[in-house]
């Protein structure tokens, strides 16, 4: 019997819902809160708990000793993983199916069919995969599929190789379509109580391979699908005005939409097929509206959670405000299962946009055309401070020696006039004329935030095989300061002078609501973000050693120069969801002065290690044991270290 059939044939149910909320109290304290989702009023009680058997309890219950007990793992000791006799038997995984009304799905590799291993070998299918694999949308139907392979370990790639081999790798051995909290519930109080590897996926975007795990159980939360809106929501943290309840599986384009149907602005980020309230508003979440509304985590006012002892709670200024905290910056998969969350919405302002290229060539040489360069960064003080956000590539087309092409796609200034727009860029473009640098900005006035959007972003690539991305961020403090500016920018031209092409952001989210969460501190001081890779020869086939190569290309020539300008202690850092996973110092990079506390959250909330993601607060405690792969991948056993 399924749980749905147990709720609905114990007539108590829904008292027991609601007896069991911790935000009940929250309800007396703001009249406005916000009704559940209906898939949030579907829990697991106390009371369902006990009328399972002895040995389903033992399998599918709380663990009310999780939280605060600081029980610990022993070194060495792993989760268990298939084939060792602990791995839960085919009975286990059937009954469980069953509590999870048959939402279990063992894992098939999104390209078996271009394999004959499978059984399910089918040319025009792996045709189909092989043509889409580059679509987040893709990936985003699949249970257990992440955008980027190399951390999947390459097992079975997107090519018609019938006699070739597929195997799991990385993916997770079994995902759980959840459509309830209880789902969730079961599922987590499954995988501690069984000691499996947990992974929580969304859309499957994570570029460092986080909602993968090797003989994992993954909750996939992308089929959450519900939007809310709440006119006037009063929250415990003193807000009074709109807002969105938005559920664990929603993209950034569908929450988009509904803002603009009811003419309000949701800072989110800018590419729409990435999921709003997993790991985008978990890791902070950058967005083009970050001049006036900061990072996307700092509109959040509470998200529901299930925690790794398996409750279901509220976390918000006045309830569990430390989860709160954590919640809001501190990283996907590491805290809890979010199943939704509420978000501030702002008012609906019009935004300019303007794209442009130029490069170098003729009478511009590489030196004349970074003298252009030179005039934007000059400028990232103002344009900031005007509250603007800028999306460019400086491409080096020919390699070392080669073209220079800047493109700016696009300058984002919202709430502004093309007549304000054109003042505040005056310096650049009256620089950039003076260089005989040719350019011609479409320069169009958007009267809201979803149009410009429109113009300027939508859907980005995926499933690259070929290339390793890595960030860096870097302080307002290095603009300030004339040498710091010269050695800071010398390190930015160096790297186009050296033929690597990279992509950046002007964009300063400070801490412009003024609130208290996880978020880095090197967020609080950003007045820049450069995006570097490095090439991985092979591609598909790279060795280890290549693998290797690329990696230490990326971590020393391509991040380490602008590390050095950018080092920690002066609050440079690289954004923890679109980093190298080999950076070193991560803690401090990814997590800024926020570490410490984070650390012993993780250990407050999730004593036992439920949780796992590669990079995320309390992993270097884990190992994932994947051979040598020349990289991180997922692709091996977690064990303590
Ligand atoms: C093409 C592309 C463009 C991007 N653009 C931007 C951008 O403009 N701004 C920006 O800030 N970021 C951007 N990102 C980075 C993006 O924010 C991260 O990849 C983010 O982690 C994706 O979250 P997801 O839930 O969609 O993906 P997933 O890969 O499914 O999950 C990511 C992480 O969050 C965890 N997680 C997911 N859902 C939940 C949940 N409900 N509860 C708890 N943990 C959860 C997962 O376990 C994993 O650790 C971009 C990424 C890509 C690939
Ligand atoms: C795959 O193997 C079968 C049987 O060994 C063989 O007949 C077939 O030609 C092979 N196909 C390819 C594409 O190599
Ligand atoms: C997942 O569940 C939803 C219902 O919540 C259903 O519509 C969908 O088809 C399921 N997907 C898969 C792959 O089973
Ligand atoms: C938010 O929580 C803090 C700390 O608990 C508290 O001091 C503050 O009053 C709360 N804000 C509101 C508006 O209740
Ligand atoms: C946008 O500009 C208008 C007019 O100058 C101003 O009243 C409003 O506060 C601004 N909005 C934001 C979000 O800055
Ligand atoms: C470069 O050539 C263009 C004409 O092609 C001219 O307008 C410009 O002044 C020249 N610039 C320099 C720096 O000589
Ligand atoms: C990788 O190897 C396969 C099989 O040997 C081959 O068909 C393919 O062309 C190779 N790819 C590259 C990029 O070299």
């Amino acid at each position: 019997m399924g749980l749905t059939q147990l709720l609905s044939r114990s007539g108590y149910a829904a008292a027991l819902l609601l007896s069991t909320r911790s935000s009940l109290v929250l309800a007396d304290l703001t009249v406005s809160t916000p009704p559940l989702f209906d898939y949030e009023t579907k829990q697991l009680t106390d009371e369902l708990v006990a009328g399972l058997t002895d040995a389903d309890q033992k399998l599918f219950g709380f663990d009310d000793s999780a939280v605060g007990s600081g029980l610990e793992r022993r070194s060495g000791e792993c989760k268990v993983f298939p084939g060792d006799q602990e791995w839960p038997s085919d009975e286990t995984w059937d009954r469980f199916d069953e509590l999870v009304n048959g939402a279990l799905i063992p894992t098939v590799p999104l390209a078996a069919p271009c394999y004959n291993s499978w059984g399910v070998y089918n040319a025009a299918k792996c045709a189909d995969i092989s043509a889409r694999f580059t679509d987040p949308y893709l990936h985003e139907a699949d249970p257990t599929s992440n955008m980027w392979p190399i951390f999947q370990g390459k097992t079975c790639l997107a090519f018609d190789r019938p006699n070739g081999t597929c195997t799991l790798g990385s993916y997770p051995s079994y995902a759980v379509n959840v459509s309830s909290v209880a789902d969730v519930q079961v599922a987590l109080n499954f995988a501690r109580n069984a000691n499996l590897r947990l992974v929580v996926k969304n859309t499957g975007h994570d570029y460092l391979g986080k909602s993968l795990g090797a003989g994992a159980l993954s909750i996939w939360t992308r089929n959450l699908k519900q939007i809310d809106f709440i006119e006037n929501y009063q929250s415990d943290s003193g807000y009074e005005g709109p807002a969105f309840k938005v559920a664990a599986g929603v993209t950034v384009r569908e929450l988009y939409e509904a803002a603009h149907k009811h003419d309000v602005t949701v800072a989110g980020g800018i590419c729409e097929s990435v999921g709003f309230a997993g790991g985008y508003v978990a890791g902070g979440g950058h967005t083009p509206m970050s001049g006036h509304y900061g990072m996307a985590a700092d509109s959040v006012e509470a998200l529901e959670v299930v925690t790794a002892d398996g409750r279901f709670i509220t976390a918000s200024n006045s309830s569990n405000p430390d989860l709160f905290w954590a919640l809001r910056g501190g990283g996907g998969g590491t805290f809890g299962v979010v199943t939704s969350v509420i978000v501030r919405a702002h008012p609906k302002i019009p935004v300019v946009t303007s794209t442009f290229t130029f490069q170098s060539g003729g009478n511009i040489t590489n030196e004349v055309f970074y003298e252009g360069v030179r005039k934007f960064y000059e400028m990232f003080i103002p344009f900031t401070d005007a509250h603007t956000y800028s999306y460019f590539w400086i491409w080096a087309l020919g390699g070392f020696g080669g073209t220079l092409q800047f493109q700016m796609m696009p300058f984002f200034a919202p709430n502004h006039t093309i007549e304000s727009f054109n003042e505040l860029v005056k310096p650049w473009f009256d620089r950039l004329t003076e260089l005989g640098i040719e350019f011609t900005p479409k320069t169009e006035l958007h009267d809201s935030f979803y149009p410009a959007y429109n113009v300027a972003w939508g859907n980005d690539g995926v499933g690259g095989l070929n290339a390793i991305p890595g960030n860096r961020l870097f302080p307002r403090e290095r603009w300030e300061d004339p040498v710091k500016f010269e050695e800071t920018f010398a390190a930015i031209k160096a790297h186009s002078m050296r033929g690597k092409s990279l992509g950046g952001y002007h964009q300063a989210p400070r801490n412009r609501l003024n609130v208290d969460n996880a978020v880095s501190s090197a967020f609080r001081h950003v007045i820049n973000f450069l995006i570097g890779a490095a090439i991985v020869e092979g591609a598909e086939n790279a060795t280890s050693t290549q693998m290797k190569k690329a990696v230490d290309v990326l971590t020393n020539d391509v991040l380490g120069p602008w590390r050095a300008v950018s080092p920690e202690s002066e609050f440079g850092g690289s954004y923890l969801n679109e980093a190298n996973v080999m950076e070193p110092n991560w803690q401090q990079s990814f997590y800024g002065t926020q570490y410490p506390r984070l650390l012993s959250l993780k250990k407050k909330w999730d004593p036992k290690g439920v949780f796992y993601g590669t990079t995320a607060v309390g992993s270097e405690e884990w190992e994932v044991q994947d051979g040598d792969q020349g990289t991180q991948t997922q692709n091996g056993r977690l064990c303590k270290v």
